[in-house]
């Protein structure tokens, strides 16, 4: 074997590792990723040790120049990866060796892959997350949209997939505004816990080297420091933390992504998917299905494997580092790319529908979804306590399904046979856009409320 195909612990280790274990246990074609970050860490580390007279000026600059060139032909893909050097991390530390000669080999003074892969992974992180509170900022601006124009669109609300109480459909819209701003909110705490340095913890102990891990710090932009070595080549909270954060709102998108292939199914008619979002059949030729959905419905599945994986990886997993953490970062990766195609095409969904307020109407004119109304009306009206008035009401219902009658079929005459004292305004209980507009308890469906809402978001 030449001496540039040697691995770094050739003078240790003898013999070839077994290929085949090389071969599955080589991470370098999910962590090449991280090679902007790998350099920018491995520049800031080499500037502090120089600092910190720990390497001279000459040998800084020179793997300076070594890691930026090195950078370049990534970049203009003329570097090879090549399996054999395990990782990211070893593949640029060779090639540095090619390119600068032995002097490279000041570079992993005071650190280790341990804490190599941390900085790489928890700078790669936080950018990525940024990016998703960007994607989950035009989410909401998305949906604030369609709710602005559907203030007065009447739809039923369901509880059980049962005809409940009438909505308002922004109302409905708003509550995915909500949840979408809770996966905001995550995303943006898990910040805090990618804002510290792992760098200087070397491979589980720190270093007898003077460094500042300070400086590091502040260069590579985190806030502060990882307190205990040990904790901090072990811990692999963040991972969770993202994964489980994606998984919340990749389950949020899957559950109006269910919703809307109900409402775009042939019996519900609530809303139509226009042709840009939806797949044909290879056999029914009337067919337009909405398989964008099925997509943002099923992806949630990879997400919470991965997070299922992580957890199972770490449980009883002994301090610090061992190779069972490396597959973290295929989960954040895989995680990633998946909740950004999911809010990609949930943003192509949300401009490409449209909502057919008539069959909403009417379907919220069925299952007698004013009920509630009428039994708050007598609570208020006629001083009844509220299971008396809702044991009236259910006695008006079932007259109304033995009659094969809507509530606001009823004439006065024969609401009085079951409740003589009531009065005329009673027949004001079962107008649907009367009964959205009194539901003005703070967070309710009242077109006041909605408004509200709608401005409070966009001003956020
Ligand atoms: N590729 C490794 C990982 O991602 C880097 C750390 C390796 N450390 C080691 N002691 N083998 O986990």
């Amino acid at each position: 074997m030449k001496k540039k195909n040697k691995p770094i612990w050739e003078s240790r280790i003898k013999g070839n590792t077994s290929n085949t274990f090389q071969k599955v246990s080589s991470s370098i074609d999910i962590d090449k990723r991280l090679f902007k970050e790998d350099i920018a860490a491995s520049i800031a580390h080499v500037e502090m040790l120089n600092r910190q007279k720990i390497i001279n000026f000459k040998i800084k600059n020179k793997i300076v120049w070594g890691l930026k060139k090195i950078q370049n032909q990534i970049i203009k893909k003329k570097y090879i990866f090549d399996f054999k050097d395990e990782d990211i991390h070893m593949s640029i530390e060779k090639k540095l060796f090619e390119i600068i000669g032995d002097d490279a080999g000041f570079i992993h003074t005071a650190r280790s892959r341990n804490d190599q892969v941390l900085v790489d992974l928890k700078i790669w992180m936080t950018n990525s997350n940024d990016k998703l509170i960007k994607m989950l900022n035009q989410t909401i601006k998305s949906i604030l949209l369609i709710a602005e124009k559907n203030i007065y669109t009447v739809m039923p609300g369901f509880t059980h997939l049962k005809n409940a109480q009438p909505i308002s459909f922004a109302h409905y819209l708003l509550a995915y505004v909500e949840m979408f701003e809770r996966d905001k909110k995550r995303f943006e705490t898990n910040l805090n816990s990618l804002s510290e340095n792992p760098l200087g913890s070397a491979a589980l102990s720190g270093t007898s080297f003077n460094i500042d891990r300070n400086f590091t710090t502040k260069k590579l932009g985190f806030k502060k420091a990882t307190g205990n070595s040990i904790d901090t080549v072990s811990d692999r909270d963040f991972v969770l933390e993202f994964l489980f954060t994606s998984s919340v709102c990749a389950m949020h998108i899957s559950r109006l992504a269910e919703e809307f292939i109900i409402w775009n199914s042939d019996a519900f008619k609530l809303i139509t998917l226009n042709d840009k979002v939806v797949t044909g059949s290879s056999i029914m030729p009337q067919k337009k299905n909405p398989d964008t959905l099925e997509y943002l419905r099923g992806k949630v599945g990879q997400s919470y494997g991965n997070l299922f994986s992580m957890m199972t990886i770490l449980k009883g997993l002994p301090l610090s580092y061992f190779k069972d953490l490396q597959d973290d970062k295929k989960f954040v990766f895989e995680t990633f790319d998946t909740i950004v195609n999911s809010l990609k095409v949930l943003n192509e969904v949300l401009k490409n529908f449209s909502v057919n307020k008539n069959e909403m109407l009417k379907l919220a004119k069925k299952g007698h979804i004013a009920a509630t109304d009428l039994a708050d009306y007598l609570v208020k009206n006629l001083n009844y306590p509220f299971r008396k008035s809702y044991q009236i009401t259910a006695k008006i219902v079932n007259y109304c399904e033995k009659n094969k009658k809507n509530l606001s079929d009823l004439s006065l005459k024969e609401l009085k046979k079951i409740e003589p004292s009531l009065k005329d305004d009673v027949i004001d209980v079962f107008d649907l856009n009367k009964s959205i507009n009194s539901k003005r308890s703070y967070g309710g469906t009242s077109f006041e409320n909605i408004k509200k809402m709608i401005k409070k978001y966009k001003n956020a």
